[in-house]
């Protein structure tokens, strides 16, 4: 079957040719080479082996100084007119004077990137270079997630007995560039005594010069990591259960995610290389004459960064407390505030003040272990606040305590997701606290009537296996709708429950198109409770038509009573399924008769007739906000239904328009990808920034911000609206394929960053989109795995960074995630998009679901999910609405929503 793939999701769209104009704004390629080399770590510099000198002779080893990785894949690339590796970046230098490269090896690994050195090669090397400097790079992409083993978080063979050699060589100082997206192994690092090693992050279209800029000294390195490096993966908490099951996580380590985990459970430090907040610079820093006070319900700081060394430097001081581990247990270490100097000239010195509020210590109890269920709290006892330049650095200096008499509530919240099927949890003694397990209900089984015709929807249902997915398609027409299909191989099967209230013969009859030039003769095999019937379904053919769904001949079946499994098998190529039609035989020209849902005329331009027939047009609303409710009352079913999909988009590579009521006015936004940039797609290119981990490396939201502001320009110069970014999901396990998209294994660190990135893009009328709430944390199976997780996990770790970025910044647009998290679909899930994200946090915006999930769209509307994206399932909804189990007012209340954040983008 021919496929048209936008990101990971199929998405099939019939639009002739777009507008080929994207471009960089201009200055914006050069400020992501800056921002990238703010955010680079120097991880280790043994006797100064950094910056390189004036007579260094470099030799740049391994393949990927040519194959240098500028950015994850997946909806997270950018189309770049450019990119500058590592190599070249280097060749540049060197034509400045600034560099001793040892070009033959250069020119040798441009036409061999792939092939080992002979040892005579690299003895020759030797003598022409006294510097090595190997680079190792490493991609990943969403929909998988990175190996455990060699050639991903492993070195490969090859790289290993490269460096093996390098070691032996005896070059005066060897450098490792560790041009990755996320965590990789170091033992190697000590192994083969490598001297400095810089962490460069996937550093976008300019990495490669961004890169050199640290390397020669032209920028001192201040970024600090954003995770904990440790000695094995297996010394992480999560390793046991990441990828256990297919079908779920158990997040049995609970709040104790990264350095909380290690600070906690390993003071000796024997499980961690490299600490959370760890990073060296060229310079050296003390902090000196701080002092702390209790201000206004608030812990206040002051502290003195002076330079000591011989270069102008950036530092970044990071404040930590430790809470008494009263009856609730906390971590040992937990980041509360933080700030960077400017560049500081040797010699210079700056007073930084940090602040946040003793609140801000509160644990969240969920079973109710202190007295105070669902409450945020402080337990009685001594709140050690710790002052550093690192996690390890301020574990040693505890420069106040905060002593509290007696437990006070900060907040009493609800009880809202909790786990039903996570059986046990970490403590902070170390022993497992068991959860109360509740069996989950029996799957749903769709009714079949006795006496009429039934319409199953063909995303109804209860398992697909052997690569059948969901297909989200718009049709010229401009009708979206979604469907089943796959790849034409045997043995695709796509299972329904179904109630069956009389027992019987039935004939059904499927809804597809096959796109086929043939007809195909015998397209599926259908079974009833295991039980093979004898039919044979006739697909005719529908040249090169996938979503113009015609209907099957019918086929008699038999149906048992009760509950009953039917499965429809692929014998190869086989139709894509839009639906099917269940009735008894005797109803069979009804059957014959049913067509797709009435279309609704409910509404329609009712007020308009009161007016005079003259409707609200937007541009009205855009003067007059205050008529919204007018506005949207005169809308039909039908309006709504469309405001509620996303639709085409009118740029290549857009992820698809929200709102383009043409009969109202309303224009369209449209949506694009990050979080790299700008992502556009044929040709229009863009700038690439560095991604978020290393972004976020830098611990600069005064960078972020303008970072922000700068995508934001970029985003208004090429006509596009709502940015599908930040993405801000924890890291919580380092195999997870997205974490390069995402900031830190810490909640407060990723929540203000992200909350920079919101204030700088947004100050310019482009909206953001925070992704993915919530517990995104593993690409596996990512459409059908549930995160399992205490109500404490949720609100301290998974759901605070979006709770900060949403109280500090406001964010236009929320994305939810493909996972489930306690068993419930994101996007249908009340408790998180109503109960918390709008009763607790108090936000007013527009929620998407990502692209293609596997939820229904009625029940999104129900939850709180105002838009299913990348097209919406009007039958779904006309079904819901004609059955009740759907209300207009709660259509209506998306399409407020959705229409506000059109009003704010200001679009024409
Ligand atoms: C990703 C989203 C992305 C969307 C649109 C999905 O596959 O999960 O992060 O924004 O595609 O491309």
């Amino acid at each position: 079957m021919r496929r048209i793939c936008g990101a990971m999701v199929i998405l099939t769209f019939c639009r002739a040719s777009f507008e080929l104009a994207a471009e960089p704004y201009p200055g914006n390629e050069q400020f992501s080479r800056r921002a990238a080399a703010e955010g680079m770590v120097l991880l280790k510099n043994e006797n100064r082996a950094l910056p390189l000198q004036e007579g260094d002779r470099v030799a740049i080893f391994g393949s990927g100084q040519v194959d240098f990785v500028r950015g994850g894949l997946g909806s997270g690339d950018v189309t770049v007119a450019y990119a500058t590796n590592l190599l070249q970046a280097a060749f540049a230098a060197r034509a400045e004077g600034r560099l001793q490269l040892d070009t033959a090896l250069a020119q040798w690994y441009l036409a061999n990137p792939a092939v080992e050195l002979t040892d005579g090669q690299l003895a020759e090397v030797r003598q022409r270079s006294d510097v090595a400097l190997f680079v190792l790079s490493r991609n990943s992409h969403e929909g998988d997630d990175r190996s455990p083993g060699e050639g991903d978080y492993q070195l490969a063979p090859a790289e290993r007995r490269l460096l093996e050699r390098l070691a032996k060589a005896g070059f005066r100082k060897v450098i490792a560039v560790l041009n990755v997206g996320g965590i990789v192994d170091t033992n190697w690092i000590d192994e083969y005594r490598i001297d400095a090693v810089l962490f460069a992050g996937l550093p976008g279209m300019e990495g490669g010069p961004a890169v050199m800029d640290v390397l020669l000294g032209l920028v001192n390195p201040s970024g600090k990591l954003t995770d904990s490096w440790a000695v094995s993966l297996a010394a992480y908490p999560g390793a046991d259960g990441f990828a256990a099951s297919d079908d779920h996580v158990d997040y049995t380590e609970d709040i104790f995610v990264g350095y909380r985990y290690f600070a906690t459970f390993d003071p000796a430090r024997r499980l961690i290389r490299y600490p959370f907040g760890h990073g060296l610079s060229y310079t050296e820093f003390v902090l000196d004459d701080w002092s702390a006070a209790e201000e206004d319900g608030a812990i206040a700081v002051e502290v003195t960064v002076r330079n000591c060394g011989g270069l102008p430097g950036r530092e970044v001081v990071q404040l930590y407390f430790a809470a008494p581990s009263g009856r609730l247990g906390r971590p040992a270490l937990e980041l509360a505030a933080f700030a960077k100097t400017k560049l500081l000239a040797p010699g210079e010195a700056e007073k930084i003040p940090l602040r946040f509020p003793v609140a801000q210590m509160a644990a969240y109890d969920d079973q109710g272990h202190s007295g105070h269920r669902h409450c945020r709290l402080l337990e009685a006892g001594d709140y050690r606040i710790y002052l550093g330049s690192s996690s390890w650095d301020a574990a040693a200096r505890q420069i106040y305590c905060h002593r509290r008499e007696s437990l006070a509530v900060t907040e009493q919240l609800t009880g809202y997701l909790a786990p039903k099927e996570l059986p046990e949890r970490l403590l902070a003694d170390g022993t497992m606290e068991q959860l109360p397990v509740q069996p989950p209900p029996p799957p749903p089984c769709l009714p079949v009537r006795p006496d009429d015709c039934t319409r199953v929807e063909a995303e109804d249902y209860a398992a697909l296996t052997g690569g059948s997915w969901l297909e989200y398609f718009y049709r010229p027409s401009g009708e979206s709708g979604c469907c089943v299909a796959g790849w034409p191989d045997a043995g695709r099967k796509m299972i329904y429950r179904l109630e069956v209230a009389e027992g019987g013969r039935y004939l059904l009859r499927l809804r597809g198109a096959n796109g086929n030039a043939e007809p195909i003769a015998d397209a599926l095999e259908i079974a009833v409770n295991g039980r093979l019937q004898n039919v044979t379904v006739a697909s005719p053919a529908t040249p090169g038509q996938w979503h113009e769904f015609i209907d099957l001949e019918p086929v008699e079946i038999e149906l048992p009573a009760g509950r009953v499994e039917l499965q429809l098998t692929t014998k190869g190529y086989c139709p894509n399924l839009d639906y099917f039609l269940i009735a008894p035989t005797a109803y069979r020209e009804k059957l014959l008769a049913c067509a797709g849902w009435p279309v609704a005329a409910s509404g329609v331009r009712r007020q308009a007739q009161e007016r005079g027939g003259r409707p609200v047009m937007f541009a009205e609303l855009r003067q007059k906000p205050e008529l919204l409710d007018e506005f949207v009352a005169q809308l039909s079913d039908e309006d709504l239904i469309w405001l509620v999909g996303g639709h085409e988009p009118n740029v290549w590579g857009g992820t698809g328009t929200i709102g383009g009521l043409e009969a109202f006015g309303v224009p369209a936004l449209e949506t694009f990808d990050g979080p790299a940039g700008v992502r556009l797609g044929r040709g229009l290119t863009t700038t690439q920034w560095p991604n978020s981990t290393l972004l976020a490396s830098s611990w600069d939201v005064a960078l972020v911000e303008a970072v922000g502001a700068a995508v934001a320009k970029e985003a208004k110069y090429n006509g596009v609206d709502l940015w599908l970014a930040p993405g801000m999901n924890i890291h919580r396990f380092p195999l997870c394929g997205r974490n390069f998209e995402y900031y830190s294994e810490d909640p407060l660190l990723t929540g203000k960053i992200a909350a920079a990135m919101v204030r700088g893009v947004q100050r310019h009328g482009i909206g953001v989109t925070l992704k993915h709430l919530a517990a995104n944390n593993r690409e596996k199976n990512r459409l059908r795995a549930d995160s399992r997780l205490s109500g404490r996990a949720a609100r301290e770790i998974y759901l605070r960074g979006f709770e900060i970025a949403v109280k500090e910044a406001e964010p236009w647009c929320i994305m939810s995630s493909y996972n489930l998290l306690n068993g419930v679909e994101t996007a249908e899930n009340d408790e998180l998009l109503t109960g918390i994200l709008r009763g607790e946090w108090d936000f007013t915006g527009v929620v998407m679901t990502d692209w293609g999930n596997n939820s229904r769209h009625d029940r999104e509307i129900k939850a709180g999910n105002d838009i299913k994206m990348p097209a919406g399932v009007p039958d779904c909804l006309r079904a819901a609405l004609a059955e009740g189990r759907l209300a207009r007012p709660e259509l209506e209340r998306s399409a407020k929503r959705i229409l506000t954040l059109i009003l704010k983008t200001g679009k024409e």
